[in-house]
């Protein structure tokens, strides 16, 4: 038998020793890929969203945002506790960093997000009477948008404001929101009203997840809308964030997006991803063919809802939340077993890539 060398030896033995790691890797599902790309087929603009030490970093990771996408998000480097670690400190590296790449590969740059009940603790210990709260909050919003205006397109003005039963999160504990308990339901319309201010060009974004199965969240969503209208608040644009599962029932997805449509706002998928453990922690979970099919068809699915059902005029476009199933947020924050984006680890395709492009084909 021909002899191994000892550095195969040796990685075969580190490969076969207990106690690994058991997120198996994604299987690439090919080695050679074609010039078909996400941004090439949509006739929308096609994003990710992007943190900034993997760009700088990892070539794999920049060089798949630069080949399918044409727009992009920060997935947290534009949030409070990033742009705004104390009262007086604003630090914008990080942020500027992206938008600098972006421009230097004319990429569009979608601002996430302006205002979000999830902040930094030094928000919850903020000291002030009711004028003292909307100072801090016009602030941010003015310094924020400000600093960004002509550089970022568009802006989710206000995140995740409704319950899924479509009550208004208001209150102080972590699941609530603290800018209702302290300013009031209206301190949305006003959020809103700051951002124009700053950055009249701006599009402004009402981003939430869930529209997709709570029709109660969807409703106070357009009735949102509507009122905003009524009283000529500037809004243009409706975030659906999408973080859905193989379980979700696309019929929920035509349904949110046939009523947000008709607000006539434009309609932005702002942060899809599929997960494949249906939002349950399974450490027994494994990756298989069977899973990747389903999660291909479903992200054809959704695709295909949004181009039938949004008129051209109000794609905004589809954005995935990270490139690759390694960078997901799902690993991070709900279990390490699941693969819910269209890019393995490697930064190879995956099924759920063709999924993609087939629901952009129809
Ligand atoms: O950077 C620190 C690191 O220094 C530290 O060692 C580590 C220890 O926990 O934390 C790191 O920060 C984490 C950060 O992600 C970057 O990885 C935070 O703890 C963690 O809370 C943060 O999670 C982000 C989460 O929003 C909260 O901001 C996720 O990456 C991000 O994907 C997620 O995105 C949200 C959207 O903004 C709104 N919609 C839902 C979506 C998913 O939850």
């Amino acid at each position: 038998m021909k002899k191994l060398p000892l550095l195969v030896l040796t990685s075969l033995f580190l490969a076969c020793k207990p106690g690994q790691p058991t997120v198996t890797p994604t299987p690439p599902v090919s080695t050679t890929e074609s010039d078909v790309t996400l941004k090439g087929t949509a006739p929308f603009p096609m994003g990710a969203s992007v943190d900034p030490g993997l760009l700088a970093n990892k070539s794999a990771y920049r060089d798949r945002v630069l080949k399918e996408h044409n727009s992009i998000t920060a997935e947290n480097a534009m949030k409070w506790g990033w742009l705004h670690p104390s009262e007086k400190v604003f630090d914008f590296k990080d942020a500027d960093g992206i938008v600098t790449f972006a421009q230097q590969n004319k990429m569009r740059v979608h601002g996430h997000t302006l205002l979000w009940h999830n902040g930094p603790t030094w928000i919850s210990n903020f000291y002030g009477d009711s004028l003292a709260w909307e100072n801090l909050m016009k602030t941010h919003i003015e310094t924020v948008a400000g600093h960004f205006k002509g550089k970022v397109a568009s802006w989710d003005v206000v995140n995740e404001a409704f319950r899924d039963n479509g009550t208004l999160r208001n209150g102080f504990d972590t699941d609530n929101s603290i800018w209702a308990a302290k300013l009031g339901p209206d301190y949305i319309a006003r959020a809103f009203r700051y951002a124009a201010a700053a950055d009249p060009n701006a599009v402004l974004f009402y981003n939430d997840y869930g529209q997709e199965g709570n029709p109660a969240k969807t409703a106070a969503i357009v009735s949102l809308v509507n009122d905003f209208k009524k009283r000529g608040i500037p809004i243009h644009g409706i975030g659906l964030q999408m973080h859905i599962s193989l379980s979700t029932n696309i019929a929920g997805v035509e349904t949110a997006l046939k009523e947000l449509t008709a607000t006539g706002l434009k309609i932005h998928l702002s942060e899809l991803d599929v997960n494949m453990s249906n939002f349950q922690k399974n450490p027994a979970l494994r990756y298989s063919d069977a899973l990747a099919q389903q999660q291909r068809e479903k992200y054809r699915q959704v695709v295909s809802a949004y181009k039938k059902l949004v008129p051209a005029a109000q794609q905004f476009g589809i954005t995935n939340w990270n490139v690759g199933d390694g960078d997901s947020w799902i690993r991070q924050l709900i279990q390490p077993n699941d693969w819910p984006l269209p890019f393995d680890e490697g930064y190879a395709r995956k099924p759920a890539w063709f999924g993609m492009i087939d629901g952009l084909k129809e």
